[in-house]
């Protein structure tokens, strides 16, 4: 009888050993997902941009460099494309002067709440539309040449933003100094470098609609 009783399903030691197993191999993965995770949001270096090495997150002189977002087959979406050296408002940005500018933007966006209407990186509302890509939605490039560079566009927009209005709903005037915005574009350029596994998918708009001159509520 006892014999027949003694199936493992009703063995303590049995659970007590499990339990022991699962908890030591799931403590185990995390620290190795972890580091893992750390590796790869790691910001890249200077010397990774020249030597053409791709980082998940690439170093703050990215902003000294063209971006595209392009299909990648292999994947399945679109990914970041660093592409050749381009001027930034007119100039190439030290490491130092790039990492202060884009930490003037990053301060300046928690400082005026970005947050509060639009998404960065996942993070944030979709009253607006989602900023993780914007400075690769494709509007800016028809408003390049007239203001001499999408970065100048950009920055108009952010200090005027009634000015430019592009959607039905309107971004209002935050008192965003010449500083900020550039800051601010810094912030944009580099956040949109970043490759996010494709994610968001969609501009808000596209070329086509904006020379329309359609209006819809993103
Ligand atoms: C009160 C809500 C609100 C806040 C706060 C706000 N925005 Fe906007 N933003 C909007 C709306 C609405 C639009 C669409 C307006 C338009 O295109 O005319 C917009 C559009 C934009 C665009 C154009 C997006 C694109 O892809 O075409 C950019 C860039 C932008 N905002 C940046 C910012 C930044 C940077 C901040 C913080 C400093 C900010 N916004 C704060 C509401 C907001």
């Amino acid at each position: 009888m006892e014999n027949e009783n003694a199936s493992v399903w009703s063995s303590v030691r049995f659970w007590r050993r499990s339990a022991g197993w699962v908890t030591g191999v799931s403590a185990m993965l995390l620290i190795f997902l972890t580091f893992d995770s750390v590796g790869q949001i790691t910001m890249g270096t200077d010397d990774d941009l020249k030597n053409k090495i791709t980082k998940r997150v690439p170093a703050p002189t990215v902003i000294n460099y063209h971006i595209d977002y392009k299909m990648s087959q292999k994947r399945g979406h679109e990914v970041p494309v660093i592409g050749e050296k381009e001027l930034f408002f007119g100039k190439n940005w030290s490491e130092e002067e790039a990492r202060a500018l884009l930490h003037l933007g990053k301060l300046t966006s928690q400082a005026k709440n970005c947050m509060n209407c639009h998404t960065l990186l996942g993070n944030g509302a979709y009253y607006a539309p989602d900023l993780t890509k914007a400075w690769l939605d494709p509007t800016w490039e028809t408003l390049a040449e007239a203001f001499g560079g999408k970065e100048y566009a950009i920055s108009a927009f952010l200090q005027d933003p009634a000015g430019m209005a592009m959607h039905k709903r309107r971004m209002p005037n935050l008192n965003i100094t010449e500083d900020e915005a550039k800051g601010l574009v810094a912030f944009l350029k580099h956040m949109s470098s970043i490759d996010t596994n494709g994610f968001p998918r969609n501009f808000s708009k596209s070329v086509e609609q904006f020379k329309q001159g359609e209006t819809n509520a993103h």
